[in-house]
């Protein structure tokens, strides 16, 4: 069997008539900048979110780069994350000229709340936890965190949309949370793409502003902003594709049912909750487990056709160099990455690849 980790054509051939005719619909009229189709997308996301507002924006490191600056995080500011997150969350702070502050990730690999906690000072303005892997954090915990210490939350939901928590969906809870579109994600376009959700008014028009050069809905120049929209030709793409993602979460976690299953009783493993465990309501954008001899056990799927990878190339923010926290030392982080990769998941994936991929991870550990 061959088994890639993604199947990039896959994001466009699955839906391929549906996308190919809204595709069609939109560039036939000449609507490419903030027609129709971006407006619709939006409503649709919301509808589904739950959200009282959804903004398109170009990309998700933009929309949250956007939705810091709108709720007013900026120089001096400290920002605390998970060190287990892309360097796109760490970045959107540091473009604001805030300062990241990275810290621990807990069993789950989602940040860990006691060491929020412990990072906070006199400057901590904001708490930005990554809703990783379409799980979504103990939001409960957050929010009464970031309440008792007077804090901003802003969701970095970029791997979650419809991730729930006690049945409120990722990117709802804080003052904004930002989704991300690209094309390896849940609900991925043909490109770069990105969604901010906000249930405050003042901020869902702040956010407008900013992604469109300070315009307002005349056209007229009322504050400063930025080129940073979601293209409709893309919005029409996600709006076909959108009718689908129900199912594709669906499939998502009877994916991560089954490699629950067969992987069961591996003790040289750690596997992601299942799908249907306490508060959470995973949509599984990755099945990140941790595994003994895991460089031995990745050469092993490879030789037999499995792709897999380490998320974010194998290493936390903190260690990633020329960033500036060659100072920092997270050792259970480190620990999580030294047995952490990601198995192949996705909507293209088979039942019997799944169990290919069992079968072979329990050839290696026999
Ligand atoms: C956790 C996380 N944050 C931020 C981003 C950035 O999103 P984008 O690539 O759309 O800018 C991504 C995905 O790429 C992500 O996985």
């Amino acid at each position: 069997m061959k088994i890639p980790f993604f199947r990039y054509p896959h994001v466009f051939e699955q839906h391929r008539e549906e996308a190919l005719a809204a595709f069609l619909k939109a560039a036939d009229r000449g609507a490419y900048i903030l027609q129709d189709e971006v407006q619709e997308f939006e409503e649709t996301v919301a509808t589904f979110t739950g959200a009282r507002h959804v903004v398109g924006v170009a990309n998700g490191t933009d929309g949250l780069m956007l939705a810091l600056r709108a709720a007013g995080v900026g120089p001096g500011d400290e920002v605390i994350m998970a060190s287990h997150t892309y360097v796109a969350t760490a970045a959107a702070v540091h473009f604001i000229g805030a300062t990241p502050v990275l810290v621990e990730c807990a069993a789950d690999h989602l940040m860990d709340l006691d060491a929020a906690a412990a990072a906070i000072t006199g400057k901590t303005k904001a708490i930005v936890p990554t809703q990783l892997n379409g799980r979504t954090c103990d939001m409960a915990g957050v929010m009464e965190l970031a309440k008792s210490r007077g804090l901003l939350v802003v969701e970095d939901a970029a791997q979650a949309l419809g991730s729930r928590f006690r049945g409120q969906c990722a990117g709802t809870f804080g003052l904004a949370g930002m989704i991300s579109l690209y094309p390896a994600k849940l609900l991925g376009c043909l490109g770069d793409g990105g969604l901010v959700m906000t249930n405050d008014d003042g901020m869902a028009k702040q956010l407008r502003l900013l992604r469109d050069h300070g315009r307002d809905a005349e056209g007229e120049v009322v504050a400063w902003g930025v080129n940073s929209r979601l293209d409709t030709v893309q919005a029409a793409v996600l709006l076909a594709k959108f009718k689908h993602y129900p199912d594709e979460i669906a499939r998502r976690r009877e994916i991560a049912a089954r490699y629950r299953e067969g992987l069961a009783g591996l003790r040289q493993m750690a596997l992601p909750p299942g799908p249907d465990e306490g508060d959470h309501f995973d949509v599984y954008q990755n099945y990140e487990v941790e595994a003994e001899r895991r460089d031995e056990l990745r050469a092993h799927l490879a030789e037999r056709g499995v792709g897999t990878i380490i998320q974010w190339g194998g290493k936390p923010v903190h260690r990633l160099s020329g960033l500036g926290f060659e100072a920092a030392s997270l050792p259970r982080t480190e620990a999580i990455f030294e047995r952490c990769f990601l198995l192949p998941m996705n909507t293209s994936i088979l039942a019997d690849e799944v169990d290919y991929i069992c079968d072979v991870i329990r050839g290696f550990y026999e």
